[in-house]
């Protein structure tokens, strides 16, 4: 079967993300003034793994824990780990007493942050040593990042596929990014909505912390907009509607969430996004100030190092419409540098194909004038919702998924099909690592 998109999206099946020009980028920020490419664009080294109808076979419920359904885990875990004591072993109903300390980290940012009370839903924040690596078999690299690398993984104990983020603790001390870190642990652990990636729990061992998450396997957006070069008006506007929504949902929250760009947005097997890379969000209830993003999404505001406030979002959904219509970013430039001068004169060049509607939404949301930002005035994120772009969008059935998606991404689910991901070069893994942790004391949250 055909996808109908196919014929929607001229999808050109040129998807060589080294090809591209802007946001083929590696989030930049105050800390680390170094910037650079991102690595591993090599040839494919992975197998893919025989097909196997593990759901089939094992009959478990769609949404599945890796923990299994209730049936005591293994508890051959041969990994020093100091920081995981209450290892479930019935991952299902041991999950309510452990309190996860949080204990004083050494700041990042540049400025205490107040927040007077918490919005985020009080769900249980504990999930710290409820699973180990013997819980899981590591398969192939599904995207590298600063930090590390995420990799699909099975469970073995309900079979089902799951991706695991892994972060190198030396890494992460070396780029500054403790408190960035912990955040998105936390941020990720209680944030629950359909456009955002759950995450089922975390665990480390001397050198390395795991991030157990849904794997999303229809790829990134990135990938699907490189292959159709950029979307027709009405899929531009499918995709911008689902993440208007999900950043409405952190926003309410008091979560800014700072990254948004196409590599972050993924798709599940129907075509609808999840948002994944919780790397710079923060619960913020006023203003932040620290310089984080990727250059050709940053609003001028950050760039100047002025307090900021959660708009810096609305005007990265900006850019994102802009570049999915366009096919490049309003500010791209040959280096991040030239891109940051483009940003602060706020110059935006709208292509003639624009839909007049698109023009004027962007020019709301990309303006550095923050009393016309749409998002940021006094209606908030109805403003957005409301505008003449987004008129046919029925936001409820959309939030509810009962909106047709524009592209069905051709893969089988649950299988762990990775076709649509692309390939990294595969490196000696260190997972498992024992003995001396120098860092144990930063990271007593996984
Ligand atoms: N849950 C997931 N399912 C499938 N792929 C994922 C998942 N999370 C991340 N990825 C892939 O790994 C890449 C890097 O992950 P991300 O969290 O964005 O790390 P970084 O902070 O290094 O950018 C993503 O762009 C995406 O391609
Ligand atoms: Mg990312």
């Amino acid at each position: 079967m055909t996808p109908n998109i196919l014929k929607k999206l001229h999808i050109t099946g040129n998807n060589n993300k080294s090809n591209t020009t802007s946001t083929n980028q590696q989030p930049y920020q105050s800390e680390n003034m170094e910037y650079q490419p991102i690595q591993g664009q090599g040839q494919p080294q992975y197998q893919q793994p025989q097909p196997q109808h593990v759901q089939q076979q094992l009959n478990v419920p769609q949404q599945q824990q890796p923990g299994g359904y209730g049936v005591a885990q293994v508890q051959q875990h041969g990994i020093s780990r100091e920081t995981s004591p209450n290892f479930a072993a019935n991952a299902e109903t041991q999950t309510q007493q452990i309190q996860t300390p949080h204990q004083s980290q050494p700041q990042t940012i540049q400025q205490p942050i107040t927040i007077e009370q918490s919005l985020l839903p009080q769900k249980s924040t504990v999930s710290k040593g409820k699973y180990t690596l013997n819980d899981f078999q590591i398969m192939r690299t599904l995207g590298t990042g600063s930090f590390g690398r995420v990799h699909l993984v099975r469970s073995v104990h309900n079979g089902r596929y799951y991706a695991i983020k892994v972060l190198k603790k030396a890494q992460i001390i070396r780029m500054k990014q403790i408190e960035h870190t912990n955040d998105e642990r936390r941020m990720l652990k209680v944030v629950e909505h359909p456009f955002l990636i759950r995450m089922w729990g975390t665990f480390q061992d001397a050198r390395n912390l795991f991030m157990v998450m849904d794997y999303i396997e229809g790829g990134e957006l990135f990938s699907l907009l490189r292959k159709s070069q950029r979307f027709p008006n009405p899929v531009a506007k499918f995709y911008a509607a689902e993440v208007t929504l999900a950043v409405e949902y952190l926003h309410a929250h008091n979560i800014i969430y700072r990254d948004l760009k196409p590599e972050n947005i993924l798709l599940d097997r129907n075509g609808h996004v999840k948002i994944t890379d919780f790397g710079f969000a923060k619960e913020v209830s006023t203003v932040t100030w620290t310089l984080c993003g990727t250059p050709d999404y940053i609003a001028p505001e950050v760039i100047t190092t002025k307090p900021y406030n959660k708009s810096v979002d609305w005007w990265s959904l900006g850019i994102l419409i802009f570049e999915m219509l366009a096919g490049y970013t309003p500010f791209y430039d040959s280096t991040p540098m030239k891109t940051y001068q483009k940003i602060l004169a706020g110059k935006v060049h709208f292509p003639s194909f624009f839909h007049q509607d698109a023009v004027d939404l962007l020019s709301r949301l990309i303006t550095a004038d923050l009393t016309r930002r749409l998002g940021n005035l006094h209606n908030g994120p109805s403003d957005i919702r409301n505008h003449p772009w987004f008129a046919e969008v029925i936001w409820e059935k959309l939030l509810a998924k009962d909106i047709e998606t524009p592209y069905e991404p051709p893969i089988t689910g649950g299988i762990g099909d990775t076709s649509l991901f692309d390939h990294y070069p595969e490196e000696q893994l260190d997972y498992g690592a024992g003995g001396e942790d120098p860092y144990a004391q930063y990271f007593v949250d996984f």
